[in-house]
């Protein structure tokens, strides 16, 4: 089964070589947690090196902010575009959700660049324009419909705050429609704020369940070793792991005695 890489090393690693392709993949997470640049990412990544343009569309910011934002990360969104590997699409959801919107908006840059992957930030943005029972139906018409773009979709879904595994009712709803989530999460370790990222689910393939430490540099995110002594990190009050700490003072303790 062919991959999509990220090529971020150690998040290609978890998901056993990349996402499946065609797949549809929700990135959630609070505000702040780098989505956005995460997503951008997989775009650039996709059209440097793996040779797949890419479409994002963005219901949340101005143009110049986003090609401004990508160049503090030396992403040149628009060379790629000029080069029609990239697509940049600033517009609303009413567009997006209108009786046919999606093929409307993107049916002529589908056309242009040959996309092999799409972002959407964000899903849950839509939330706002429609009500919630309509919100499964209009993200399930907009899933297939990259499907059978052969798209590999990342969707976005900002989030109140992850607190533990509990999602809310749509959040949960979504959650059938989408192949893989990942998820962003700022966790408090020691006094100070640290960002954690994992892979909840990945339909039809093993995936890193551990949840593990991110930073986002002025290279884009860079992904660090689990968190391997720390409990509770899901539910937001880490601490360092008994067990791990026993170990570590009596290696200390012997570690005293030999010498
Ligand atoms: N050029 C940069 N270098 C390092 N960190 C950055 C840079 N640009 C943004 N950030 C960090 O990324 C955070 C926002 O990330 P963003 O992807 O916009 O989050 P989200 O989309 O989840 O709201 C900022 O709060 C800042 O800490
Ligand atoms: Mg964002």
């Amino acid at each position: 089964m062919p991959r999509v890489q990220t090529s971020i090393p150690e998040l290609d690693e978890m998901l056993k070589g990349g996402f499946m392709q065609g797949d549809a993949v929700m990135l959630a997470g609070s505000a702040g947690t780098g989505k956005t640049t995460l997503a951008l990412q997989y775009l650039v990544n996709g059209v440097t090196r793996s040779r797949e343009p890419g479409i994002y569309v963005t219901f949340e910011q101005l143009p110049d902010q986003i090609y401004r934002d990508a160049n503090n990360f030396n992403w040149d969104l628009r060379k790629m575009e000029e080069e029609n590997k990239f697509r940049l699409i600033c517009t609303s959801p009413e567009l997006l959700l209108e009786a046919d919107g999606g093929e409307n908006l993107l049916d002529a840059p589908i056309k242009e660049i040959h996309p092999r992957r799409i972002v959407i930030d964000s899903l849950s943005h839509l939330e706002m324009y429609i009500a919630e029972k309509e919100m499964r139906k209009e993200a399930y018409r907009l899933i297939m419909y990259l499907k059978t773009k052969d798209l590999s979709s990342l969707l976005i879904w900002e989030t109140p705050q992850i607190i533990g595994t509990s999602f809310s009712v749509t959040e949960v709803g979504m959650s059938f429609l989408v192949d893989c989530i990942i998820i962003l999460k700022p966790v408090e370790i020691q006094s100070s704020m640290r960002k954690a990222l994992a892979v909840l689910k990945m339909r039809g393939s093993d995936h890193d369940k551990r949840l593990r430490e991110f930073d986002i540099t002025p290279a884009g995110i860079k992904v660090m070793p689990p968190f391997t002594d720390y409990e509770g990190i899901m539910t937001g009050s880490p601490r360092k792991s008994l067990t791990n700490e026993a170990a570590k003072a009596w290696a200390s303790a012997f570690g005293r005695k030999s010498k």
